[in-house]
């Protein structure tokens, strides 16, 4: 028996390293930040946040839209109901069907669709990749590390080696985060590029940081919400545990002890 067990052990960890490189495509590297809304207790760092939003509407809005982000939701993120009307009117214009014509975003209003360079819609992109998997979906480096969609963004943001190549047209730029190592999005982050009001250093890595938790908060506005009402049914089940204990206890009382009988 003992003897079955140590070499089924022995034969999962010769096989782990292996089933995680499987996994990774090669070399793909991911980071494995520390965001404030990780953990059980983990909460947005809603200058963060801020930072993040920054960051989406000066430099990716160019190419990326965020079609299933409503406006008005920018006030969870600490803005007042006037910070989040002028930022829709200045910075999105949206078609309106009424108008036949466009007009100054409003904040009812979703941010854009932008599909001009075919990019990829960014709404659900934190919950749509993985940083981390496997080995073979046991789900290892997830149950320690969680999922890593924003690790997956950030690195991807900070992982531009600077080699670029051509294909059929098309040029492609090496990253250490992307699957396959080749990407068609220029790099698009430089030192330095947006000056935060906060006076937070503008250095790609952070920029990374910041955008991947504004994302993450636009894939799951409700994370701490979520995580709240889990902790709470967690508290309600264990108390009820100790009451059907107590219950089961007692009825049997009669049958089982007969001392107290
Ligand atoms: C000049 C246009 C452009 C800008 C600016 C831009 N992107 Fe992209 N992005 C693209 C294109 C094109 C793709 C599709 C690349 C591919 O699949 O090879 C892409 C893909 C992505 C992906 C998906 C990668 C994947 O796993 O499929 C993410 C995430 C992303 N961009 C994030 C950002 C963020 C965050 C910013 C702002 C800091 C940004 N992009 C700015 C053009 C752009």
């Amino acid at each position: 028996m003992f003897k079955k067990l140590a070499i089924g052990a022995a034969f999962a960890l010769a096989l782990a390293p292996a089933a995680s490189f499987a996994a990774g495509g090669g070399e793909q590297h991911i980071e494995d930040f520390s965001f404030s809304f990780e953990g059980p207790f983990g909460t947005w760092d809603k200058n963060q946040l801020q930072r993040g939003l920054q960051v989406y509407t000066e430099v990716c809005a160019a190419c990326h839209g965020l079609k299933y982000v409503p406006l008005r939701t920018l006030e969870d993120l600490g803005y007042s109901e006037e910070e989040v009307i002028a930022y829709a009117a200045g910075n999105f214009e949206v078609f309106d069907p009424e108008l036949d014509d466009f007009r100054p975003a409003i904040p009812t209003d979703h941010f854009p669709a932008n599909d001009g360079v075919g990019a990829p819609d960014l709404s659900l992109m934190a919950k749509a990749r993985a940083g981390f998997h496997g080995p073979y979906g046991l789900g290892i480096n997830q149950f320690f590390k969680g999922m890593g969609g924003a690790e997956y963004i950030a690195s991807l943001l900070d992982g531009y080696t600077g080699h670029e190549k051509e294909e059929a047209g098309t040029v492609l730029y090496e990253n250490t985060a992307f699957p396959g190592g080749w990407i068609s999005m220029a790099p698009p982050l430089a030192e330095d590029q947006v000056e935060f009001t906060d006076g937070h250093p503008a250095t790609v890595e952070a920029m990374s940081e910041d955008i991947a938790a504004f994302l993450m908060w636009t894939a799951e506005p409700k994370m701490m919400e979520r995580k709240y009402s889990g902790f709470v049914g967690v508290i309600f089940l264990s108390l009820l545990s100790v009451l059907l204990y107590l219950v089961n206890k007692r009825l049997w009382a009669a049958v089982k002890g007969k001392k107290t009988a």
